[in-house]
């Protein structure tokens, strides 16, 4: 998510904009950048890196000016380079536009204005919109503002100012947050009311479709087609810490509760009903090499090497390619058997987990071709891959993976359709297994609509020191990534282990004071697990069971169920993942850990 603020009024703007922007960096960013208006035009000046490389740069030419616009960019287009930074400006240099959001049209906007005569200094949707404003602009900036997002698809919070306008800052929203701070005699706008909270409680809240004229006497709200509408002004009642957490009590479950919305940012774009395929250009993969290509290997650590294994059965199910799942630190130093005809998978979140870019390079050098699945643009992980997609998770501070997790599986679902697409899957299945995606976010948020039920469920467990999580088919990797996640933030001893393996030993450890936790939805091999769930509670085990909604049978065995909703086998780890998440979060807390940072954990581990 990228930091937008925006000031009118008595004050000098720059040091307002870099302390609203500061106040953002918790969402991270990769680069940031100002735009005021100087008396003699526009000023605008960039950064990649933190905002301390801005205000070094900030610093040898202050800059004078009331009037201006900040932006903290967190890329999704374009690595993180100054090019790529905001503000970008049109092609006559008198418009200067921020953004949060993706243009999805960028690219056929941008070849109209191509043939038009217009020429780009970056890679991003932004500046196409820039440019596109300073066409439409006939000396009326909010007017020029509103003909260019008619044009626009897909989702913006943009603030954007005029050389020829130097007391107006012109914002619009439609998807990305943002709001109008209402100040004493000052007018602010922000993306996030930590931004202006030292200036002003009182805020106008916008919502789609919404734009919002500053000046100097002044704002006015209205929309595309209408010059006025009247808005409520509302008081801010949380605090600083409460605000940048959405709200939310911890980052964890902020994360939690934006599955819906970044599994529906990783799919974005993607898929192709018509063809009943997706398009996943950035690969770089040929359809010649696709063809050639005889064996994956997906390697990874951690949570993200779980989401691995999920995509080892979506890959043999649906594409009938052989797969291996490697422990990125174990195949960095055994001898893998790796050749031009393997195509190795890097997943990560941060791209830089030390062990995940050794086992890209070990498999480079062995002559392998390399694709990353990857959350943070421009990583090094990201940038030393031969091709690769972008989960657009949006940052996850909480060191325990929750979205980038299920935003991975997403992308390996996108994966798998097209390759599988390249050899036995149907058309109708390809649509088939596309409808079924895009209703993951709506299943998702009906899960999230009940956290209540499974915060009831984690005084089951909160006392425990040992959890069992047993899973079968492409759920048992969830029982390994559900038992990670209790053990990482309660400090409960808890593994993950195929169900029908319990009978090879840990059934040893079944007594009334270990929960254990089934994942069993009503899959091909439904029946196998009642029959392991008869085990479990034959030897006095205490049962919580994630089931179908509607699977009466269960229900009557189990200590507790939380059901789920329908979706197809494949797909269930994007439903069954969350209810555990939500469960190791809310024991947790009970047990009073720190949930955002659990002790001798990293976000990333750079180091081996
Ligand atoms: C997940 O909850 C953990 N924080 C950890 O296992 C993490 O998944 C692992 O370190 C891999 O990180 P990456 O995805 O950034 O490479």
């Amino acid at each position: 998510m990228c930091g937008i603020v925006g000031y009118v009024g008595p004050r000098q703007a720059t040091s307002i904009l870099i302390d609203g922007l500061r106040r953002m960096e918790y969402r991270g960013y990769d680069s940031a950048g100002v735009a005021v208006l100087n008396g003699k035009g526009i000023k605008v000046q960039k950064a990649e890196g933190k905002l301390s490389a801005l205000v070094e740069k900030i610093g040898q030419e202050t800059i004078e000016g009331t009037v201006g616009i900040g932006h903290t960019r967190w890329a999704t287009h374009g690595a993180p380079t100054t090019p790529n930074a905001h503000p970008h400006i049109s092609g006559d240099g008198r418009i200067a536009i921020i953004h949060n959001g993706i243009v999805e049209n960028a690219s056929s906007i941008k070849k109209a204005l191509t043939q038009r005569g217009h020429t780009f200094a970056s890679a991003t949707d932004t500046e196409v919109l820039a440019h596109l404003i300073g066409e439409y602009y006939q000396g009326s900036l909010e007017e020029a503002v509103a003909a260019a997002l008619r044009d626009v698809d897909g989702a913006y919070g943009i603030a954007v100012v005029s050389a020829d306008e130097p007391d107006v800052v012109v914002a619009a929203r439609k998807g990305s947050p943002l709001l109008v701070g209402v100040g004493d005699g000052e007018w602010f706008v922000a993306s996030d009311a930590s931004a202006i909270l030292e200036h002003t409680r009182s805020v106008v809240y916008l919502d789609d479709g919404e734009m919002v004229v500053l000046t100097r006497v002044g704002y006015r709200v209205r929309t595309l087609e209408v010059s006025r509408i009247e808005k409520p002004v509302n008081q801010i009642e949380w605090d600083l810490a409460t605000i940048e957490r959405g709200g939310y009590p911890h980052f964890m479950l902020k994360e939690i509760f934006e599955q819906p919305e970044s599994i529906e940012n990783t799919l974005r774009g993607h898929l192709l009903h018509e063809e009943g395929s997706a398009r996943l250009s950035g690969l770089n993969l040929t359809d010649e090499y696709l063809g050639q290509m005889e064996r994956i290997i997906i390697t990874a650590c951690g949570t993200s090497w779980h989401s691995a294994l999920i995509g080892e059965y979506m890959l043999e199910e649906m594409a009938r390619i052989s797969v291996e799942v490697e422990y990125a630190s174990e195949f960095r130093y055994r001898s893998p058997i790796v050749d031009n005809k393997t195509l190795v998978i890097a997943i990560s979140q941060s791209g830089e987990t030390a062990d995940t870019l050794a086992a890209i390079r070990e498999a480079k050098r062995r002559g392998a071709r390399t694709v990353g699945l990857v959350n943070v643009v421009g990583s090094t992980i990201a940038r030393e891959v031969d091709g690769g997609l972008y989960l657009r998770a949006g940052p996850e501070v909480g060191v325990a993976s929750t979205k980038a997790f299920t935003c991975q599986v997403a992308a390996l679902a996108l994966v798998t359709l097209r390759f599988a697409r390249l050899r036995h899957l149907s058309v109708l299945e390809g649509r088939t297994f596309i409808d079924a995606l895009q209703r993951i976010p709506a299943l998702i948020q009906s899960i999230l609509d009940r956290a209540p039920e499974i915060e009831a469920l984690a005084k089951r467990c909160e006392d425990a020191t040992n959890a069992l999580y047993l899973g079968r088919g492409v759920n048992f990797p969830v029982a390994l990534e559900g038992a990670l996640k209790l053990k990482e933030i309660s400090y409960i001893h808890a593994e993950g282990y195929p169900a029908a393996e319990m009978k090879h030993g840990p059934i040893a450890l079944i007594d009334e004071n270990m929960p254990v936790i089934f994942i069993a939805p009503k899959d091909a091999v439904h029946s196998k697990i009642v029959s392991n769930i008869e085990e479990v509670k034959a030897r006095g085990g205490k049962v919580i069971a994630l089931i179908t909604e509607g699977d009466t049978e269960i229900e009557q065995l189990a200590d507790a169920t939380f059901p789920i909703p329908e979706t197809l086998d494949l797909l269930s780890p994007l439903l069954t993942g969350v209810p555990l998440q939500l469960l190791s979060y809310y024991v947790a807390v009970r047990r009073g850990c720190n949930v955002d940072q659990p002790r001798n954990l990293a976000k990333s581990v750079t180091v081996e």
